[in-house]
């Protein structure tokens, strides 16, 4: 079976956009593959961030992504700091990543300027190292990736190549999983950036109280011609809306058009409000049920089973690096 690695950074709830574009393809892809799912804290630690939020974090999302359908007993649910080996072979990997390489990626550059003010730490320039660490410590054969991580999937590769030159490692090169279909969902008030939590009021988190998902629906940005049509260059707001209810409810952009025919926008709104509550009712209900103690209990056998994988495949690589 093919191994799949993916990793999801804890620095905030899961939002409709986690869910609909890499969440739902887990859920999926977890009956044909071997999936490895990582809470990257180590990652998360690269902007400044409040350690008992990101503790919190950490079974949050767990519980989360529980509730949504990954099943602990099929997906092996894991915390990146639990596995030492990834720092040694981020290390080792650091050696022969240039400078130059990663003070051009996009996210760099992004983080960079963002923190400039505070001072940023060299962990975001060495951020796809690490990365590429998680990656290649378990010879994961696919990665998927959104567009924002496709940079750093290159890097990746890049890397490998080199390092295997360099030392005549065997790591093996991951290629990036592209889904059939992929869902790109936009912030709720600002339709032309994707959902995400440095934006509040235009993300939509899964869990959120019922009447904080109802106002952010209400107040979504539309345009003032109240027909809901599909047009994306002209009418991204409402069009971004149809795309989630499309999700919601698996009715096609042209259904939904007949059904809102002079319906008007607050209608079709309350309408996403309710399939969105519908859609997630038994995920809502399940996550509550889910306690620290079960979280820790799949982190500790995680680790076990990943410790022994990674360590062999350390083992391997010291013996050529001249370590052992
Ligand atoms: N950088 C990824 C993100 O921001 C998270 C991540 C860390 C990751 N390590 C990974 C993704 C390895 C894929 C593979 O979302």
């Amino acid at each position: 079976m093919k191994r799949i690695l993916t990793g999801i950074k804890p620095t905030g709830k899961l939002h409709l956009g986690n869910y609909l574009s890499v969440i739902r393809e887990l859920i999926e892809m977890q009956n044909r593959y071997q999936v490895l799912l990582m809470i990257a804290n180590l990652h998360a630690q690269t902007v400044p961030y409040s350690t008992r939020e990101l503790s919190f974090l950490t079974y949050d999302i767990v519980k989360s992504l529980i509730a949504l359908g990954i099943n602990p007993k099929k997906t092996i649910i894991f915390k990146q700091s639990d596995i030492p080996a990834h720092l040694y072979l981020f290390w080792f990997l650091s050696t022969v990543a240039s400078v130059g390489e990663l003070m051009r990626m996009h996210e760099f550059k992004e983080q960079s300027e963002k923190y400039k003010k505070t001072g940023v730490g060299s962990g975001i320039l060495l951020y796809p190292v690490l990365m590429s660490a998680d990656i290649l410590i378990y010879n994961v054969d696919l990665v998927p990736v959104g567009e924002d991580q496709k940079q750093h999937l290159e890097l990746c590769r890049e890397l490998v190549r080199k390092f295997n030159k360099r030392f005549n490692t065997k790591l093996k090169i991951p290629k990036a999983y592209i889904p059939n279909e992929t869902a790109k969902i936009m912030s709720l008030i600002n339709p032309s950036k994707k959902m995400s939590k440095s934006e509040p009021e235009g993300c939509l988190e899964i869990f959120a109280p019922e009447k904080e998902i109802k106002q952010k629906i209400l107040k979504a940005i539309t345009d003032s011609d109240n027909e809901v049509k599909f047009d994306p260059s002209h009418k991204p707001g409402i069009s971004n809306l149809m795309t989630i209810y499309k999700y919601l409810t698996k009715k096609t952009y042209s259904e939904i058009e007949n059904n809102f025919k002079n319906k008007g926008y607050y209608e079709f709104k309350l309408e996403i409000y309710n399939s969105f509550m519908s859609y997630f009712k038994k995920a809502r209900l399940a996550k509550n049920k889910i306690t620290n103690q079960e979280i820790n209990k799949i982190f500790k056998q995680s680790a076990i089973k990943l410790n022994k994988i990674a360590n062999n495949n350390l083992n391997l690589i010291m013996s050529k690096l001249g370590l052992n």
